[in-house]
This record gives structure tokens, sequence and C-alpha cells, in this order.
């Protein structure tokens, strides 16, 4: 029986151009009623290829779900760039799981005469339907829906069995090389729905910023041919609307009317209207009705729709005629117990995370998303460029030329355009990611163009042409990872012909995402320049557990809180499932944890999207400015924060004038600064005013800040004690379990790694330095020790001078570094303490981790935080939990004994459980043990973070130069 099968004798996994077969078109047409939903438990096999016989034994398995996290053994595995098997496209390998999934499906009684659809929301690589063993369509495209028309095989009011086959491997994997975990499975639900023989079969809608609407419809007839006199009508809010006569199906003369296809349309001008934005993201409901003759309603599709237009002008991209900052970040369709499978609550916790941290535009890197997706971003208000399923990484060159693929180019870019082409947050489309440039993209833009005219193309792969060419596939210049000064560069040569916002920027892969308020400098302050999309929102480590390897699936649920897996789990990444092919941590490169927890960069970029700043202006007092682009500050409470350095917080409520986007306004000082208090800054803490769909009263939108008055260096008053050290000039310390050394290393960051940087630190030998002391000399009361630390590369010298002062000891500590080493990690002091001393509190930059190209968003205060959670659990270890900016900290017991610690200047100090050596021989956060006590770091120097795993590094200005380094400070005992 299944070789006689004419689906799998067709064997459409190894046929490009086979993208369909038996498949509906794509439509925009939104119904509820008439559904069943075939969600649930499906029989299910798993067999080892397409040809495979079918076992006797079944098991069950939920769908949607991906096979690959419930219980089977074909386990996920991670590539990036490198297709998971050798054969050269179309092929796919001999060894293809294949899942074929079962159950019946009991047809409503009152189906009877209605047309059937069955609606497949997602199936990878390969669906194949059967109904009662019969063949009922073929569908690829692995994140978009598939619908096939039962009307002919299945009856209301009776029972049928519906047999959904999905390949794993197909031709189609060679054009869905996107850098994540391979799974398999149907991810998306299923379900059946009827309707009226005569039916709406696409609904489009145009809503201009003007208030001009227009409602295309498209209708057909199970039967064929149209009936006589349908006519349609619409609802936008209440308010009816009527067909266009002028575009009268009817009309004999009108040489558009067809038999079969019918076409009509809306026309409607709504005064006064509510404008969206992603701002105010203002939305109208629209219910669109067919009619029969007698006017009774044969179907009706829902839509909310917002008025909006986007074009692009010169350079500049705008969005009701404004030029909107894209404050963008790259999200896939992930979950880590689901791996791919998302739910609206998901969904819409990711955007109100997104909201709450800044961010007002997605790139749905690299397929269109979960339909509820749009939804959310036309709800919340988010710009979105939506993005095609085509990315065929490891064999781009050879694939965007082959006309094998031309069909599944345009299948795929055409059916996500049909499908999205409603939401007014769609401002931009995509024709998918890293293909090349060949003919197979020129065509699709050619289709998409001459379809949805209203919208601007972007591909990124078109810009090889150069970022100033006019005559390729996109309609704006989107690089990704391109150097800042490049696009500097570029927006200043006068050669700009459309908007640069680059597709991906600022990869955030472990501790990273370093010089992102440079590059917000420069694009606020460089017209042509208009933002970006970080790479990327999740880091996507599945929840497995340890003992036996597996993922979870969903029974994991729970078993994680704040970034980390509960004991006996871990987030795995590539390799972790016993893959030999794979990209290791790669894949943890995002501004959340596998569950959603906020990294560091959020804070920071929270900061840099500010609607509301501040500046210092010595004689108007504070300069408030509204940076938004459409509205007010109406939506936003503020108040005054004085931070001074003895230690004092100083508060008032700030009355927020009325200011429209771009305007500015001198406020007087809102506080007289006291005198005495030595260091002063002034912080507005910005919270929302308003209760709103994405965050409740009172959370918190920015903490802009200026600096009043500079700090006063500490001065200690040596004394007449002595400092003891042992022979080897080691600091003797009753609360120090490790005297504090030169440390010139730190855990590499994924940055370092990736960048060569740590390869480089190794080879001279800065993991393992050799300290051995030259000279320990007394002078008065004074010690100081002269030290070599020698590495592979060269010897440093090390000067420590320890002098008893009022109440302590100061260590003023210089290095020469030689120019050998002309890159390093940090320069400064490493010590460790007793147990017990839990509690860092701070005066400088906080609360969270900040660096020295990461800090724009840890204003100067008073912090206090548990040394436990000062760590940041990156999947991978690395060098965590600094503080940028500290002036002075303690270090304190339950009982407040401890020690204090005041620095010469701001610097980079870090307190965390973990040596720089327990970090860089582990290689899962679930790996560390955590020491008793702490281990500590004071850097004269430390090196800025950049993004150099994938992209630019650091800037130089952020690196550390060789030759003198010179710091100082003062250890109290509390
Ligand atoms: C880009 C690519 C992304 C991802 C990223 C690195 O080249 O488009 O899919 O691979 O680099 O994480
Ligand atoms: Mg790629």
């Amino acid at each position: 029986m299944r070789d006689r099968d004419p689906l799998l004798a067709l064997r459409p996994w190894e046929a490009p151009e086979v993208t369909s077969w038996g498949r509906l078109p794509m439509n925009a047409v939104d119904r509820r009623r008439e559904t069943v939903p075939l969600d649930g438990d499906w029989r299910f096999q798993l067999l080892p290829s397409p040809d495979a016989p079918l076992a006797a034994a079944w098991s069950s398995t939920y769908v949607p779900g991906a096979w690959t996290v419930q219980g089977t053994d074909d386990l996920p595995q991670y590539t990036n760039v490198q297709m998971p098997f050798a054969e050269f496209p179309p092929h796919s390998p001999a060894a293809n799981p294949t899942g074929v999934y079962e159950r019946e499906v009991d047809v409503p009684a009152d189906w009877a005469g209605r047309r059937i659809v069955l609606q497949v929301g997602a199936a990878e690589s390969v669906l194949l339907v059967h109904v009662d063993g019969r063949p009922v369509g073929v569908s690829k495209d692995s994140h978009l829906a598939a619908e096939f028309d039962l009307s002919a095989v299945v009856r209301g009011g009776e029972r049928a069995t519906v047999r959904l086959t999905v390949v794993k491997w197909s031709d189609a994997s060679h054009i869905e090389d996107q850098d994540q975990w391979w799974h398999g499975g149907i991810t998306r639900s299923v379900l059946l729905y009827a309707t009226d023989p005569l039916h709406l079969a696409d609904v489009s809608v145009r809503a201009s910023f003007e208030g001009g609407l227009r409602v295309d419809c498209l209708v057909r007839d199970a039967g064929g041919a149209l009936p006589a006199d349908w006519w349609v009508s619409g609802d936008l809010d209440g308010q009816l609307l009527v067909q266009n006569v002028e575009f009268d199906r009817a009309n004999a003369e009108d040489d558009r009317v067809s038999d079969f296809l019918g076409e009509a349309r809306i026309d409607a001008v709504v005064p006064e209207v509510r404008t969206w934005n992603a701002e105010t993201p203002e939305l109208y409901g629209l219910t669109v009705r067919l009619h029969h003759a007698d006017g009774t309603v044969a179907d009706t599709s829902y839509h909310r729709i917002g008025f909006r237009d986007v074009e692009i002008d010169g350079r500049d991209l705008l969005v009701n005629g404004e030029r909107v900052y894209i404050r963008g970040v790259n999200r896939h369709d992930f979950h880590p117990l689901t791996g791919r499978t998302v739910s609206y609550d998901d969904m819409r916790a990711d955007l109100v995370l997104l909201k709450r941290f800044g961010f007002n535009a997605i790139r749905t890197s690299h397929y269109p998303n979960d339909p509820s997706l749009y939804d959310l971003a036309d709800e919340l208000g988010f710009y979105v460029v939506d993005e095609a399923d085509i990315e065929s990484h490891d064999h781009a060159h050879e694939i965007a030329d082959d006309p094998r693929y031309l069909n599944a180019f345009v299948d795929r870019v055409a059916r996500m355009a049909l499908r999205d082409k409603n939401h007014p947050s769609i401002i931009i489309w995509s024709l998918g990611n890293e293909s090349d440039y060949g003919a197979n993209h020129d065509a699709a833009a050619g289709w998409l163009r001459r379809h949805d005219p209203t919208r601007p193309l972007q591909y990124e792969g078109a810009a090889k042409l150069g970022w100033a060419a006019t005559d390729d596939a996109s309609d704006i210049a989107c690089p990704m990872y391109a150097p800042l000064e490049d696009c500097v560069a570029h927006a200043l040569s006068g050669r700009q012909t459309r908007p640069l916002i680059q597709c991906e920027y600022s990869h955030a892969m472990g501790n990273s995402n370093g010089t992102l308020s440079d590059h917000w400098a420069a694009i606020e302050s460089t017209p042509g320049l208009q933002g970006g999309f970080i790479w990327e929102f999740w880091d996507h480590g599945i929840l497995q557990s340890v003992s036996d390897g597996r993922p979870t699936g969903r029974a994991g649920a729970g078993l994680y809180d704040n970034g980390v897996a509960a004991p006996g789990h871990r987030w795995a990444y590539g390799g972790d499932f016993g893959e030999t092919i794979h990209d290791g941590a790669f894949i943890a490169d995002g501004v959340v944890f596998p569950d959603r927890t906020p990294k560091p960069v959020l804070f920071e970029h929270r900061e840099i999207a500010a609607p509301l700043r501040i500046e210092c202006c010595r004689h108007e007092g504070i300069v408030l400015g509204n940076h938004q682009h459409f509205r007010g500050l109406d939506w936003l409470n503020g108040t005054w924060e004085l931070a001074l350095a003895d230690g004092r917080t100083l508060t008032a409520p700030a009355v927020l004038p009325e200011l429209v986007p771009g305007e500015t306004v001198a406020v007087p000082l809102p506080f007289e600064v006291p005198r005495d208090g030595g260091e002063a800054w002034l912080t507005l803490r910005v919270t929302t005013a308003e209760e709103l769909p994405w965050a409740p009263v009172g959370t918190e939108v920015c903490a802009p800040q200026v600096r009043l008055r500079g700090p006063v260096v500490p001065e200690g008053v040596p004394v007449d004690r002595p400092v003891e050290v042992d022979g080897e000039g080691l600091l003797l310390h009753p609360l120090l379990t490790a005297a504090p050394t030169l440390s010139l290393w730190r855990a590499p960051t994924d940055n370092d790694e990736l960048g060569g940087m740590a390869l480089r630190w190794r080879t001279w030998g800065l993991d393992s330095l050799v300290r051995k002391a030259v000279s320990v000399r007394q002078t008065g009361q004074s010690v100081t020790v002269l030290a070599e630390y020698a590495g592979t590369g060269g010897v440093v010298r090390h000067r420590q001078e320890l002098t008893p002062v009022e109440g302590g000891i100061r260590i003023d500590e210089e290095v020469e570094l030689p120019d050998e080493f002309d890159d390093v990690a940090r320069v400064g002091s490493v010590f460790e303490t007793v147990a017990g001393l839990d509690l860092l509190e701070w005066f400088g930059q906080g609360p969270w981790e900040s660096y020295p190209d990461r800090s724009a968003g840890a204003p100067v205060g008073h912090h206090a935080v548990p040394v436990d959670e000062l760590f940041t659990p990156y999947l991978r270890p690395q060098e965590s939990g600094g503080r940028h900016g500290v002036r002075r900290f303690t270090l304190s017991a339950t009982d407040a004994t401890g020690l204090a610690v005041a620095l010469d200047e701001p610097r980079q100090v870090s307190v965390t459980r973990f040596r720089a050596d327990d970090l860089t021989t582990t290689t899962h956060h679930d790996e560390l043990a955590p020491r008793a006590g702490c281990v500590v770091h004071i850097d004269a120097a430390h090196r800025g973070l950049g993004t150099a795993s994938c992209g630019p590094d650091t800037f130089p200005s952020y690196r550390i130069a060789p030759g003198l380094h010179r710091w100082s400070w003062t250890l109290r005992v509390l």
C-alpha cells in the first residue's frame, strides 16, 4: 500500500520544484466560527525514513510539538552555517526521521454541505496529508500554515482518519539552514474549519494615516462558478461600511469580472482617524462580511487594523511622515522546553519585556513567526520586518540561481506576504537571510513589489552590490555587523542612496554588547543612520536533564528560575545531545536567558532608548528633552534623586513639562545641592504614569543622569603602625585568605574566545603568570614589594607599596606593561576574603553588571546587592559580575563586620564566588562550585567587552595600552 501511495511515489522531499500539491492559496481571512481544534494527543510513530514500512505499534504524542523534545531518540542538533548532513542540494540523507501522526476526527453533523478545510499550522520540513488513506496534499515551508480542502473526502456527521506524515530532511532543508536547532514535527496548531461554499478567499486592507481605508475582497465558490448577486459589507468599530459600487463585479463592461473569482472593494474615509505607530498603536476593529443575494451572511473575516503609512524618502525611512529610529531586536520562535512551539502567552511575555526595555522593532529572524506574534506587535506597538523562510547559508551561492529552487523562493515570499499583509506593525518585508543573491531573489522581489507597493523590502544579501546601489532587491541598506565607522563614513560620503538600518548588529553572545551606546550616539547624530536590530533576543538553551542527557520537554516546566536551571539540569547548547556536527555555544547569543530572564545589556538598552533625557546646563539648570517621535510626556512620572558621595540620597517629585516630540526645556535644579557631601549625581527616575498594556503604573522606563559635582580623592592619613607581610611580600590580613596580587587575566568571554584575544593571552601565559618577589623593603612603617610576574610572552614588573593609614592600609600599585602585552584583559589587583562577607554595598555605577564599554545604563548611586546575586550566569561560564565606576565598597557579614575599600578613582570592580580559573575550566553554569569566600578584583583598567564573537571588536579606546598603569586603594576593617 505504501509503495503505491502517490504522495510517497512523488518523493517530494527531494524535489525542490514541488513546493506543494493540493494546498490552498495562502490568504489573510480570519474566521472565528465553525472550527474544530485538533491539538492534543495523536497516534505517533517515528520511522527511520519516509520509505520505511509502518510499524504495527503506535505510541502517542502531543500536537503541536517537536518530536526532538518529545521523548524520541531523534534529538535536537544545533548547527550555524554547516548543514547537518553531507548530501548536496537538492538531496537529503537516506536516514531521514519521518514522523507519522494519526487520529480520528469527528466532523460535525451540521457541516453537511459546507466547505471543509484542514489547516496545519507548521510542519518541518515536508508535510504529506492523507485522509482515510486517500492522498490529500503536500506542503513545504516549515513556518507557515498549509490548508487543504477536504470537502471531497470527508462528510459532515462522519468520522475520518487524518494522517499527517512529516519528513524531517528534504530539498527544503537546504533553504531552511538558519542558525538554530534542527527539529522535526508539527510545531503549530492543527484544526478543521468549515465555511459556506461561497466564501472569502482573501481580504486585503490598506489604511493610510490620513484616514483612507480600502478593503479588497476576493470571493470564490466551492462549486466553481460564482452565484449571482453576492455582495460584501464591512463594519469598522460599529460603523457600517458599504461596498464601492463603482468597483462593481456585475458591471458587464468591467473586464475584471470573472466567472469564478469575485472581486469587491470597500472604500471609506475615517475622519479624525487615530493613527497607528509603535508609540501609540491605535487599532480599529474591522469585520468584513460576504453576503448571499438574499442578504444572509455567507462568510465573515475579522481584522484589527491600524492607519499608518510607510515610505522611503531619500535616505530616510518614514512612518507617518516621521523619520523613526529603529530600536530593534532579532527574534526567533523559541522555547526552552518545546524547542519551537510558542504559546500566545509566551509571545506576549516576550513583547512586553521588549517594550519595557525600550525596543520598538522586531525582525522575525529568519522566517514568518507564529501568527499571534503579529497581532501582539500590532497591539503593543512594534515595527516589524517580516522575513521569509529562506536561508541557504551552506550552499547559498549555488542555490540563489538554481532554477529548481525558483518556485520555492517566490512561493515562500508570496505566502508570507499573503498571510501577513494586513498587519500595521509590518513596515518592511525581508526576502530571507544569508542566501547570497541571485535571480531567485529578484523573482521573489518582483512578485512582492507588484503585490504590495505599500511597503519597502529589504534583503541583506543584495547589499553585496554595495550599500549605495539602487538596482538590487533591497530598498534599505541593511548590512550585518558592519563596523560603526564604515556606517558613519557611508552616511557622510554623499553617496548614500537609501536608509541604513543594520539587520543585525551588537552580537549578544555571553557577556557582550560592548559599545552599544557608542553606536547610538553615532546613529542619533548622523543623518542617514536610523538604527538596527540587535542579534538576538534568545539564548536558545534547551532544558536538559543532566543524568540522561535528554531534553526535559514540557515536563521541565518550573525547573528553572532567574536564568538558571534547577539542580540536575542545565541549558543545553550545541554538542550537548551527543551531536558530532555542531556549533557549540554560538546558539547562546541573546539578550535574555532561555527562561526570558533579562541579561544586564537590557538595562543598557533601556537607557539608550530613553524617551526623556536630561542634560546639565550651568546657567539654566537642567534641560529636559522629549526624545520620542509621536507623543508627549503625559504617560510618564518622574522623581529626582540626588546621590551624594557621603552616603546621602535626596529625592523630590519631578513635574514633567508638556513637551512635543523633539522639544527641550530648561528647568531649575530641583535641589539646593548641599555644599558638603562630595561628588554629586542627579538622576531623574522615570516611570509609567498610567496602566499600559505592557506595564503597570510605576514601571521604570529610564533613569537619565547628570553629574553636578566631581569626586574628591580620598586621602589616608599615615599612622605609626606596622603592616604585616610574609616572606614573599604578601599582605597578611585577618579578613583575606589570599593577599592582593597582580591580575592581567579574565575568564575569556565568548567575544574574547571567538575574537582570538584569549588565544593571544594564553600564548603570552597571562592565564598562569608565575609570581616571584624580587625585593621586600621596609621604609618607616611602609612596605614596598617589587615582584615579577613571568609569562611565556614576557615579564611584568609590579610594585606594591603598603602604607598603614588611619583605620587601615593604603595600597599604591604600579605596573609597567611591556610592549609585547599590547592588549590585555585587565590590569589590577585580585584578592580573596574569608567566608561570611555576603553583602556588597558600593558607591558607583549599578546596580546591575556593567563594563567600560557597556555602562551607559548603570547610574552612579549607592547600591547594595548580595554577593551571590552579583554574578550573571552566562550559559558558558566566563568573566561576569563586574561593576563599572566603583568609588568605594564594603563587603559585610550579617553582623555588619567586614571590610571597606576606598578607590583613588572610579574603577572596575568585581566580587564573585569564582576565580577566573573556575570559570575557564567549566563549560556549563551547573558545573560551577561557588567558593565560600569572595574573589575580589579591583582593576586599574579593564578591556571593553566588544562584540567580536560575531562582528567588530571593542574600540581601541576601550583596550588596554602597554606602559605604565598606577592605581591605589585603601583597605579598612569595618
Ligand atoms: C548572522 C546570521 C544569524 C546568526 C548570527 C550569529 O550572520 O544571520 O542567523 O547566525 O550571524 O549569531
Ligand atoms: Mg546563517
